[in-house]
């Protein structure tokens, strides 16, 4: 029994990292992602998201978020190179689309199958996309249960 210990110990450490998100720095990444919304952690979408997204900058979700385009490709590398992962399940839609939502999918409605759909209406929350509204800690890139307070 005591030599499973260090094991279960392990286990217990390894469930508590399991959504974090390391938050890789980009400078141009931050000052022209971050001013509407949160940074969103490059690794909650696939790449070809990502390209979609970065190709039409001008019509995005119903704001105009164009940037020069020298800063246009280097925000788009950064974001493919950190792109996806283990965890990020797949961001296409059933026609095989490039998803341009985190909040569209599967991942995120499997995660977020408990919130009732009233719930993300409310005034103090106003959209899924606005994680930190319920996720205390989206900031430093912690998802983890223990870090979430819906408001009322
Ligand atoms: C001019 C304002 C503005 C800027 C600048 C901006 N965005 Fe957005 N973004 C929006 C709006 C508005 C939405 C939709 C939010 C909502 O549905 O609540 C959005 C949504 C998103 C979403 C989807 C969120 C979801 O529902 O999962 C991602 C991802 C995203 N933006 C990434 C970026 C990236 C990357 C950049 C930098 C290149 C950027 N945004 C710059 C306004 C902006
Ligand atoms: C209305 C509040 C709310 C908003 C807004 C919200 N979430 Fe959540 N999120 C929750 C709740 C509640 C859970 C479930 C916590 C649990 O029981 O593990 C959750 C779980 C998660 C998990 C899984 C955590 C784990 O330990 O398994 C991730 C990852 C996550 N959310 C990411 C996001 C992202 C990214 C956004 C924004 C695009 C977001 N959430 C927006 C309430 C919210």
């Amino acid at each position: 029994m005591k030599k499973l210990l260090p094991a279960a110990l392990l286990l217990v450490a390894l469930t508590a990292q399991a959504d974090s998100y390391s938050l890789p720095k980009h400078a141009a990444f931050e000052e022209e992602c971050s001013s509407c919304h949160m940074a969103y952690p490059p690794q909650m979408l696939h790449a070809d998201s990502w390209r979609a997204m970065m190709g039409d900058l001008s019509h995005h979700f119903g704001s105009d978020a164009s940037i020069d385009d020298k800063r246009r490709v280097a925000i788009t590398n950064f974001l493919l190179a950190n792109a996806g992962g283990r965890k990020t399940g797949d961001t296409r839609d059933a026609q095989g689309k490039p998803l341009l939502r985190i909040t569209q999918t599967a991942r995120f409605d499997k995660k977020h199958r408990e919130v009732p759909a009233a719930t993300w209406q409310r005034a103090s929350i106003k959209s899924p996309a606005n994680c930190g509204a319920c996720h205390t800690r989206a900031a430093a890139g912690e998802y983890s249960e223990r870090w979430v307070q819906i408001p009322k």
